[in-house]
């Protein structure tokens, strides 16, 4: 299978007051071409620090320590990854909402209040697809009976020639000061306008023209959110990052939300990295699932696999005792405390809450084991399988 992106041994820490918060301790996973991976465990044990290390936007005091961060983004290329943790900040912001987007929990805090649907879908279009944009218009333009003065359609089909080489091209900004040939920048307007109504289309919102021309506060909470996703798959990623996405939503919506991805998924997305504490949204999407505790992985494998065979203590006590796939079912809450990162217990950070500790779990770090097929654990007395 081709890797989408590979993370090894990522460590990411937050320097505050009280000391040091190991958030993430030397995480590793690996997501496949056209796969969806869930993430999921208790609040605070690391998931959207691991999404934010991915996209590099760790807030402060956060601060990535080590590891890598490989991205694959194209499935028929073998070879080395682009190690993301050792490019420039410009390349993670072309990166960002064009092959990584991410949405989030809470709509309005991707959408900007005072700017229209319309015109928040047509930016990121424009930021990364420029280029896509003015061909486009070239296309148009070449076509007979284009509706414009013949002279005037060739020079603005010479100028977005310019662009569709170069967006970032000096003549461009230098053109569209020229009152007369504001038009180039209208066209190319139009056109991302045009694409913004195609893809709320496709996410099923009724009445696209007119949605357009509205503010995010005109639309309900599951409106928003399939914009935040339609903002996020405009540019086609190569891998969508779903934190909580729509944990906020009322179950028929998330449940409107969650089909609605699965569908793209098959033409739209490669792969989706989706966090969540809902164990039936990760059986009804996900294809592999991770376990995270107290900033670790403890546990890696298919989605089956974790529903029937759970191996670690900690993935079985979150399933609670008869888990049964495709059954809705939330996390059961378990004896005992998530530790505190900044002094997490030794050896393994589970050994506290577990029924099954010995010695060795609370002097050395289990390390992570192939138990199975595709199936890992770190425990050392992992459950049969
Ligand atoms: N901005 C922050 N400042 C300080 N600590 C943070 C910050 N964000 C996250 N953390 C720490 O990182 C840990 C993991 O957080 P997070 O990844 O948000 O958890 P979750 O699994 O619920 O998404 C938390 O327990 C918290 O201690
Ligand atoms: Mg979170």
């Amino acid at each position: 299978m081709a890797k989408v992106i590979e993370i090894k041994d990522v460590n990411t820490n937050f320097y505050t007051y009280e000391g040091i918060i190991k958030a993430l301790d030397s995480v590793s996973l690996t997501i496949d071409h056209g796969s969806t991976f869930g993430l999921v465990g208790e609040s605070g044990c690391g998931k959207s620090v691991t999404a934010r290390s991915i996209m590099r936007i760790v807030q402060e005091p956060g601060k990535i320590e080590s590891g890598k961060i490989l991205f694959y983004p194209d499935p028929n290329k073998n070879g080395e990854g682009v190690d993301l943790l050792q490019k420039p900040e410009s390349y993670m912001r072309d990166l960002r909402g064009d092959k990584i987007s991410m949405i989030f929990q809470e709509p309005n805090s991707a959408l900007n209040p005072i700017f229209t649907i319309g015109f928040q879908i047509s930016e990121s279009l424009l930021f990364h697809r420029k280029k896509e944009l003015c061909q486009s218009v070239v296309d148009d333009l070449g076509k007979t009976g284009n509706g414009l003065f013949i002279p005037l359609s060739a020079l603005l089909k010479k100028i977005y020639e310019i662009g569709a080489r170069n967006p970032e091209a000096l003549l461009l900004g230098l053109f569209s000061r020229i009152p007369i040939l504001k038009r180039w920048d209208r066209l190319l307007k139009k056109k991302a306008l045009n694409r913004s109504i195609e893809l709320i289309d496709d996410l099923g919102i009724p009445n696209p023209q007119e949605v357009v021309k509205l503010y995010p506060h005109n639309l309900s909470g599951g409106m928003k959110q399939r914009v935040v996703i339609a903002i996020a798959l405009a540019c086609h990623p190569v891998l969508l990052i779903a934190d909580e996405a729509t944990s906020n939503l009322d179950v028929t919506i998330q449940a409107q939300i969650l089909n609605l991805l699965k569908e793209l998924k098959k033409k739209e997305i490669s792969s989706v990295l989706l966090i969540t504490h809902d164990l039936g949204v990760v059986a009804h999407t996900c294809d592999r699932v991770g376990v995270m505790y107290a900033g670790q992985l403890c546990e890696v494998a298919d989605v089956r696999d974790i529903f029937e065979n759970p191996r670690h203590p900690y993935t079985s006590a979150l399933l609670g005792s008869v888990p049964k796939l495709l059954q809705k079912k939330t996390l059961q809450s378990i004896e005992g405390n998530v530790p505190n990162l900044v002094n997490p217990p030794e050896g393994c950070r589970f050994h506290p809450r577990c029924q099954y500790k010995t010695d060795i779990c609370s002097e050395k770090a289990p390390p992570m084991e192939e138990v199975g097929t595709n199936h890992s654990v770190a425990c050392y007395h992992h459950l049969s399988g």
